[in-house]
């Protein structure tokens, strides 16, 4: 099964800007350890960044029939974007929302989430260790996914 990975704004910065806040890891190196991870666990992962809105909502879009999850750090996009969350809504796949940072002990406008609501769930303040958390739940809700149409193959065999 495949996890489309969804970067959002000057996520591409990392390792340069705010260290303090987001740390010193690139972008890339946080791609490496999910691709071992999606290598070990028999998952297909494929990655995407961008600064623009209306491309994010591309891919979202595009993932379907391509992809059966998505893990989305839509950065600031978070807090303003209805029409990432209407694309999310749309294409009806498990969505993972993920921070670097906590984003509930941050100034106040971060604390809102327009993307949240129509997720799975959201993981936020582990630094990098963020998108190991995310994989891990993905991984859970893809096991979950197959158990499903696997015992309803049996009931049509039945
Ligand atoms: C972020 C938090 C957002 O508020 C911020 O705009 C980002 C990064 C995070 O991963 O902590 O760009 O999504």
């Amino acid at each position: 099964m495949k996890v489309m990975v969804i970067q959002g704004p000057n996520l591409n910065m990392l390792g340069i800007r705010e260290q303090n806040i987001y740390g010193p890891m690139k972008l890339e190196d946080i791609h490496t350890q999910m691709k071992a991870f999606a290598d070990q666990n028999g998952m297909e992962i494929e990655f995407f960044q961008s600064n623009l809105e209306g491309e994010i909502v591309d891919k979202i879009q595009e993932c379907l029939g391509d992809a059966d999850g998505i893990i989305i750090n839509p950065a600031a996009y978070t807090h303003t974007s209805i029409a990432i969350r209407d694309a999310i809504a749309a294409v009806q796949l498990p969505t993972i929302e993920v921070h670097i940072s906590n984003v509930y002990r941050r100034e106040e406008f971060r604390q809102k989430s327009l993307i949240a609501p129509v997720c799975a769930g959201q993981i936020t303040g582990f630094g990098p260790f963020s998108y190991h958390l995310a994989m891990v739940a993905m991984l859970q809700i893809f096991n979950e996914m197959k158990a499903i149409k696997e015992a309803q193959q049996q009931n049509v065999q039945q």
